[in-house]
């Protein structure tokens, strides 16, 4: 190659290259943007929240953290806000087992934390933390569902109780629910759970179908 080849090359290589880093510059920043909504007063009055309790000496956020106690990242998605907030005042009264101490934190404290954290479960995070696989709650996968069982897995009941130990601990195991309550009851309670148990942190499923209610009772009273 002559010398003149050699400094063309050098040249236009470098400036074919330099436009390629401009473009794929311009392409990242404009994603950055769209990876998380705006961040608000009641944002950053959450974040103080967060730091005043030190909950990160427990939980971590993006995987950053202690990990004592569970990931916040998608929390929001994953628990109903009105739950979020009786368990952040005072956790052992949502859930007896809890051993998250109570911090003190009062109810507009909750509220600024739950919009924070609900900041952080938007925030685009191409996918992380991986979904559990929650398995069939009731015994062997690959066996026919009963439709009462169909309903608990779509409203995701498992995501705070356990059935033979498959589920979260956020409810009481309802392995033997069926012994303890009777269909009215069961019924009644998951219309408006307050009524049947007073500061019951269970969100209400009112807005299903009585079909669905009645099957969902009849699922629990099998469990013996
Ligand atoms: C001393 C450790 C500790 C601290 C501090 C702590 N947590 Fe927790 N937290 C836990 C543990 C452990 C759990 C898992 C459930 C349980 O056993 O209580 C939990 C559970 C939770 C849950 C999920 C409840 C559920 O049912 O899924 C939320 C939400 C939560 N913590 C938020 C916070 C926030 C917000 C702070 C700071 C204000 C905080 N935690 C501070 C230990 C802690
Ligand atoms: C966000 C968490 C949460 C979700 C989701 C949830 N529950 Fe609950 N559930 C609770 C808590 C907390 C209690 C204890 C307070 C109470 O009895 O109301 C409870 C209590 C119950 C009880 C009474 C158990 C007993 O021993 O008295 C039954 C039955 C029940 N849940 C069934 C369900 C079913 C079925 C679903 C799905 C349609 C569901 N729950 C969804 C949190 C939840």
């Amino acid at each position: 190659m002559s010398n003149k080849a050699a400094r063309n090359l050098f040249i236009f290589g470098s400036i074919f290259f330099f436009v390629i880093f401009l473009a794929l510059t311009y392409d990242t920043m404009s994603q950055v943007e769209k990876r998380a909504p705006e961040i608000t007063e009641g944002v950053n009055a959450g974040k103080m929240v967060w730091h005043k309790y030190d909950c990160i000496g427990c939980h971590t956020i993006f995987g950053n953290g202690s990990y004592f106690a569970p990931d916040m990242t998608k929390i929001v998605e994953k628990k109903p806000k009105g739950y979020l907030k009786q368990f952040l005042m005072d956790p052992k009264a949502v859930n007896p087992n809890a051993s998250m101490p109570t911090l003190g934190i009062s109810a507009s404290e909750a509220d600024e934390m739950i919009t924070f954290l609900d900041w952080i479960s938007k925030v685009d995070t191409n996918g992380w933390p991986p979904k559990p696989i929650l398995a069939v709650a009731s015994g062997v996968a690959g066996k026919e569902l009963t439709p009462g069982e169909k309903v608990y897995r779509a409203q995701n009941c498992s995501g705070c109780h356990s059935i033979s130990g498959i589920g979260g601990t956020s409810g009481p195991a309802l392995n033997h629910v069926g012994s303890k309550r009777e269909k009215t009851w069961l019924i009644g309670h998951f219309k408006d759970p307050k009524a049947f148990v007073p500061n019951s942190a269970m969100p209400p499923f009112g807005h299903l179908s009585e079909k669905d209610l009645n099957d969902l009772a009849d699922y629990m009273v099998s469990l013996k």
